[in-house]
């Protein structure tokens, strides 16, 4: 019989904050693939793989942190979690706490989210208040509602979701028998990075947990390599940016919450965080769809940009194993590849109902 995937805590129990008392609030979450990036592979002269985090339920890496958010939280007795995002989280949230029986409240940049998203976060029946103001804005009020009123906040500050994201880093291991050499992503609010970096370093020693101590599943850990939109890149900044802005609304975010970590993160592993333009990102979105077969949406395609342009500079070595978190669904802002290259629209071409006419549109010759 087929294996059928648990969802992250099931598969990664001895690795997580749970016992065997816990109520697991689960959709399935994780076990997404590994893909081979032939193009990639082939430009870079390394093994270049995708992460296909959009294979997720609600199509973001977003709900393994979210798992154990919610478990957390039907755990601590809460009648009514929040989030601030932008999208995604609200997306996962608004599902989880459906699947919890719990109210959801979602705080999001008015404007500033895709319309997949915002429709996920509605169809689950999430009260969604569209903020006058940035996603950072949106966080400083979602945790002080989780400070001052009963809501339990499930944004990545809370602890479990990065617990529950490092599961990432767990299976790339598991699928490659030994971590990468160089781990890339995106950055926004910094916790995505945060979590993979604590998943590679807890698996490349021994771990101690309630049942006694697992041994060290990888040899090594990865150089870790983030991106930043160059609108959106408090990192390369070295500080706080007030007014962040760029297309790739995921990480439109100026004040990351996760900030030490992924500074701990970058310079730990001996890696970087560097930004990249919204041409580039949009780039890295076609080349993906276009070469490779993955639909991403674009904040999924900056860690793909930023591997692009380090092998433009030289920087890329030849001969590693690289593995590319994509960390969202193209589905969820399809309106990208709807544009060419020169921003036009994309227009479809219309045929009759004809079939000599349809192959003749076709290029093709009757044998
Ligand atoms: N990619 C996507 C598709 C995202 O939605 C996000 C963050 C990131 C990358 C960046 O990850 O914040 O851990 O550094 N989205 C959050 C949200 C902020 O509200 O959905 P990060």
């Amino acid at each position: 019989m087929a294996h059928q995937w648990r969802g992250v805590i099931r598969e990664y129990a001895d690795r997580l904050p749970v016992t065997e008392a816990t109520k697991v609030i689960t959709l399935g979450e994780g076990g997404t693939p590994l893909v081979h990036a032939q193009k990639l592979s082939e430009l870079t002269g390394s093994e270049v793989y995708l992460k296909v985090e959009g294979m997720n339920p609600t199509g973001s890496f977003k709900d393994r942190g979210m798992t154990m958010a919610m478990t957390a939280a039907v755990e601590a007795g809460a009648k009514a979690v929040v989030c601030a995002s932008t999208g995604n989280t609200s997306a996962s949230a608004a599902a989880y706490a459906t699947a919890a029986g719990l109210k959801c409240a979602v705080l999001v940049p008015e404007g500033k989210i895709s319309m997949g998203k915002l429709s996920q976060a509605i169809a689950h029946g999430a009260t969604l208040l569209q903020v006058d103001g940035n996603f950072d804005n949106c966080l400083d009020i979602a945790r002080k509602l989780g400070e001052a009123y009963p809501v339990f906040l499930v944004n990545s500050v809370n602890p479990a979701r990065i617990q529950g994201q490092k599961t990432g880093a767990f299976e790339v291991v598991d699928s490659l028998g030994d971590a990468p050499d160089i781990h890339v992503l995106p950055v926004g609010n910094a916790g995505n990075i945060s979590a993979y970096w604590k998943g590679y370093k807890e698996y490349s020693a021994p771990f101690e947990t309630a049942n006694g101590t697992l041994p060290a599943v990888s040899t090594k850990t990865p150089i870790m390599w983030g991106f930043q939109a160059a609108g959106a890149a408090p990192f390369v900044a070295g500080h706080p940016i007030t007014e962040p802005d760029t297309i790739a609304t995921a990480i439109r975010i100026g004040n990351p919450a996760s900030w030490d970590t992924a500074v701990a993160a970058r310079d730990e592993s001996g890696g970087l965080i560097e930004a990249v333009t919204d041409d580039e990102i949009l780039a890295a979105h076609r080349w993906l769809s276009a070469k490779e077969g993955v639909f991403v949406e674009p904040g999924s395609a900056a860690g793909v940009a930023g591997l692009i342009k380090k092998h433009a500079a030289g920087e890329v070595p030849a001969g590693k194993t690289i593995v590319i978190t994509v960390t969202g669904h193209g589905l969820k802002d399809p309106q990208w590849a709807l544009r060419t290259e020169d921003g036009s629209d994309v227009q479809p071409v219309k045929v009759p109902n004809d079939v000599v006419t349809v192959a003749a549109e076709l290029g093709l010759e009757e044998n």
